[in-house]
């Protein structure tokens, strides 16, 4: 059996390991931008092979698997799904792991997203606008003055989303000030390089609450969840600094986490179910690939969809590929032959935390995060009982150099997330980079102080929107206007 897994990633690596792992023992292929050295290794321990080539081009990839012979093909990260490598792939009569274009629309289109709840009446959806051109954003940015997150109608690889507090009104014009600059940059800096779509600019009313991501495979006609897992997006220490594409993540013991509820958990499948089959009936198309929900517990609605993924989120799927005891070539060829409703999905029981290094520089200044050479001692890592996954590194003549993103993470599975955060923090000192430049990465993933604030913000937004579900209000917004009363918006 022969696979050709599209992408570079440490998630790509993650779900090269669990091919490896499986009892029909397929040959691994890749196809990648940077040579990971993570993948690179699986592909000749499993006597398989790698090119470098572009995995957002179609007909590279289709071409790649044509001339193996591969039976599918499975795409890693989100870019190739929109530029339509699965669509080509199956156009070739290669069965695809990945969702097609207008399938993954959920996770390009930000406001295809948006409008695809309110349609289909999706629990968790908020209220927005999108627009085409910036004078229309900044008009409505002037005339109303509330909280808002901002964001590249796009999915732009985790950059440009900024949210705006507005609150005080004696703060209000230095706030439309805020805001109206970022617009200008979301149309200016973050669009530009995308012609892909027609909406520029997303915006959304701000909730708060704890995040969490919940994965799912699908065969166009069921969607299996996966354990939950949460990933931490700010550069530095207790939350601050620029948002980064996630900095680690954790994973509770069993299938979900410790702030977040079984009923919750219930709730937010069927909520990604939902989605999923909004965008099956909107396309005419069947989701044949992994998706998930990044999702926040709002008092709002409780579970609420911040955005969608049309794959394993990085760093998350780290977080779960390693405890997947399900033999993941059964899976995709459940996925192939729609009968995932058969497949018994088990993970093993582990709390797992995942924490990136990543050099100095990243991610508002990625030329200098660029270039490094880096030293990774994994047998020592492996004995302290962690693990490492490859993540924007290049084989350059036999050495490895960073590529500028996060350069690696280091897994740990323990008992609680407390112990596999200590396990990882152990390994730390075993990545260098060898120029001297600094590496950095958050200490306090994983930690019980993290975990604390996270259940509290849980405990408020619970106790809220219990009480809108008792009331019959969830989801609702009313407000309240000098002159006209209560009105519902
Ligand atoms: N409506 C919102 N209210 C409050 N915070 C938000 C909202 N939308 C996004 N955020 C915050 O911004 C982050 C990034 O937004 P997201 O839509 O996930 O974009 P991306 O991951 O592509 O940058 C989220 O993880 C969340 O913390
Ligand atoms: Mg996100």
């Amino acid at each position: 059996m022969k696979v050709l897994l599209v992408g570079d990633g440490s998630r790509e690596q993650a779900i090269a390991e669990a091919f490896s792992r499986s009892v029909k023992q397929p040959r691994v292929y890749s196809i990648m931008k940077l040579i990971n050295p993570g993948v690179a290794r699986i592909c000749k321990s499993t006597a398989g092979g790698f090119k470098r080539g572009e995995p957002t081009d179609p007909v590279q990839v289709a071409d790649y698997a044509e001339s193996l012979n591969v039976d599918f093909v499975f795409v890693g990260p989100e870019e190739p799904l929109f530029h339509g490598v699965a669509d080509e792939v199956e156009r070739r009569g290669i069965c695809c792991i990945g969702a097609k274009r207008a399938l993954a629309e959920i996770e390009m289109s930000k406001a295809f997203m948006r409008r695809l709840m309110w349609k289909y009446e999706v629990p968790g959806r908020l209220r927005f606008k999108a627009f085409r051109n910036i004078e229309d954003a900044i008009a409505y940015i002037n005339e109303y003055a509330e909280s808002l997150a901002i964001k590249p109608a796009r999915q732009a690889g985790g950059k440009g989303v900024k949210v705006i507090a507005d609150l005080q009104a004696y703060l209000s014009k230095e706030k439309r000030d805020v805001k109206t600059k970022h617009a200008v940059a979301v149309f200016e800096k973050y669009m530009s390089e995308y012609s892909d779509i027609e909406d520029r600019i997303l915006l959304e009313e701000k909730v708060e609450g704890p995040e969490y991501t919940l994965h799912c495979f699908c065969d166009g006609r069921t969607v299996l969840p996966m354990p939950l897992v949460q990933d931490n997006k700010h550069a530095f220490n207790e939350d601050i600094g620029p948002e980064t594409g996630g900095m680690g993540s954790i994973k509770g013991r069993g299938s979900t986490l410790p702030f977040i509820t079984m009923e919750e958990y219930n709730s937010s499948v069927e909520i990604v179910r939902k989605l999923v089959e909004a965008v099956q009936k909107e396309s005419n198309e069947e989701y044949k690939g992994v998706v998930a929900g990044q999702m926040m517990l709002t008092d709002k609605w409780g579970p609420t969809i911040i955005e969608m993924y049309s794959r394993f989120g990085q760093p998350e799927g780290e977080n779960i590929l390693p405890l997947l005891e399900t033999d993941i070539v059964e899976i995709c060829e459940a996925i192939a032959s729609q009968s995932l409703a058969k497949v018994k999905l088990k993970f093993r029981e582990e709390a797992t935390v995942i924490k990136c290094l990543a050099p100095r520089g990243y991610p508002d200044h990625r030329e200098l995060a660029k270039g490094h050479p880096i030293w990774v001692d994994e047998k020592a890592i492996e004995k302290i009982g962690g693990k490492v996954f490859w993540s924007s590194v290049d084989t350059v003549d036999g050495s490895y150099v960073t590529g500028g993103s996060r350069a690696c993470e280091i897994y740990a599975e323990s008992e609680t997330i407390e112990e596999a955060s200590e396990i990882v923090e152990k390994c730390i000192p075993y990545v260098k980079l060898l120029d001297g430049w600094e590496l950095f990465y958050r200490s306090d993933i994983g930690s019980l102080s993290l975990l604390e604030k996270r259940r509290r913000l849980a405990e408020i937004v619970r106790e809220i929107y219990q009480y809108r579900e008792k009331k019959n209000i969830l989801g609702r917004t009313i407000d309240w206007i000098p002159g006209r009363g209560r009105i519902e918006v």
